[in-house]
């Protein structure tokens, strides 16, 4: 999978591509990211990637121009299966979409910033919007992060173990049940018996009530 994002803070970008899950996906060259400086494509002499409102207003607006000649030049390159602006008015991020989009092989995230993109932007260059949640961001820097998270840790081969990511919250539809670890007893707390029984069936079904019981508490429409 690759993975190009245009933003204007490249460097807003580097520290969630540079460590742990996300670099270990890149250095064994699962995913390719790719980050576009998109004053880089801007022709005019103070590199700028956004003007006044038509109309007046507060906010500047993203100009569509830099962001046409980003887009071409990558789809010159190779084909992309979407061009994803990062909005908060989007579709909204689900373990789902996430799922769908991490079969994609090449992608195009833009990151919008100020008042938000020239709406022809939105009307022919970008195929899909996506939210990361009801609540506004300073840029789509942060959303693009957690999208490309959210699909690179399901790609084969990223999590050392394969069978971790399908008992992930919401991979089946429910929540995750509680984990426990050593020490067994601590303060006077326990670890509940049956995970301490060694028994595969029984634990597996205490975990799948703890799934449901989880789901119905917190997550209620899920089911
Ligand atoms: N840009 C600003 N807020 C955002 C959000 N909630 N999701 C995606 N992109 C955004």
């Amino acid at each position: 999978m690759r993975i190009d994002i245009i933003t204007c803070l490249p460097q807003l970008l580097e520290s969630p591509f540079s460590d742990s899950i996300l670099k270990r996906a890149q250095d064994k060259k699962i995913v390719e990211v790719v980050v576009h400086n998109l004053r880089a494509y801007s022709l005019d002499k103070h590199k700028s990637t956004d003007d006044y409102a038509f109309g007046g207003g507060a906010g500047m607006v993203m100009t569509i121009e830099p962001i046409h000649r980003c887009i071409s030049f990558l789809k010159n390159e190779r084909p992309y299966d979407e061009v994803i602006y990062m909005s908060p008015d989007g579709e909204l991020l689900t373990q789902a979409l996430a799922n769908q989009l991490s079969l994609k092989k090449n992608l195009i995230l833009l990151c919008g910033h100020y008042k938000g993109v020239d709406e022809r932007v939105r009307e022919h260059l970008i195929t899909r919007e996506i939210s990361i949640g009801d609540y506004v961001l300073s840029g789509g820097e942060l959303a693009a992060a957690v999208l490309s998270d959210a699909m690179i840790r399901l790609l084969p081969g990223v999590l050392n173990d394969e069978s971790s990511a399908l008992s992930d919250s919401f991979q089946d539809g429910l929540v995750a049940p509680p984990v426990y670890t050593r020490p067994a007893e601590f303060n006077g707390w326990k670890v509940p018996d049956v995970l301490l029984s060694g028994h595969e069936a029984k634990i597996n079904e205490w975990r799948h009530q703890e799934s449901v019981k989880r789901t119905e508490a917190r997550r209620p429409k899920l089911l």
